[in-house]
């Protein structure tokens, strides 16, 4: 299924998104302040599952975000919602849809952790 808003790297404002799945595989993936979690995943090959095509309705795109959780839109009531029906909430869950990068304003040196739990990823085959 297609992501909504899906959209190349323009180069702009580079941060940088490292995600790590549950075999311990690191993949480094360039990113910019708009971008959600998902958008910059599949962008760089990480197959991250999601189901309702990107628009926070099935709660398959959780991840864990351990470090740069500031660097990120707040957490609505209706993510905590979807929250709900994941497996293995923790205080950093993201549904990566809806986890958008804000803009660094006066740094570009912003990182931001994220795990792919091993129920997430490579459920879909789906290329960026
Ligand atoms: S892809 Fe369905 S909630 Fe994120």
């Amino acid at each position: 299924m297609a992501v909504r808003g899906l959209h190349a790297f323009d180069g702009k404002k580079t941060l940088q998104v490292a995600f790590t799945g549950p075999d311990g595989r690191r993949v480094l993936a360039p990113a910019a302040a708009g971008q959600n979690l998902l958008q910059v995943a599949l962008e760089a090959g990480v197959k991250v599952e999601h189901a309702c095509g990107g628009v926070g309705g099935c709660a398959s795109c959780h991840v864990h975000v351990t470090q740069g959780g500031s660097a990120l839109s707040k957490v609505t009531d209706a993510e905590l919602d979807r929250l709900d029906e994941a497996p293995l909430v923790r205080e950093d869950s993201r549904l990566a849809c809806q986890a958008v990068i804000l803009d660094p304003a006066s740094s570009s040196t912003v990182a931001i952790e994220v795990e792919v739990p091993r129920w997430n990823i490579n459920a879909v085959s789906e290329e960026a």
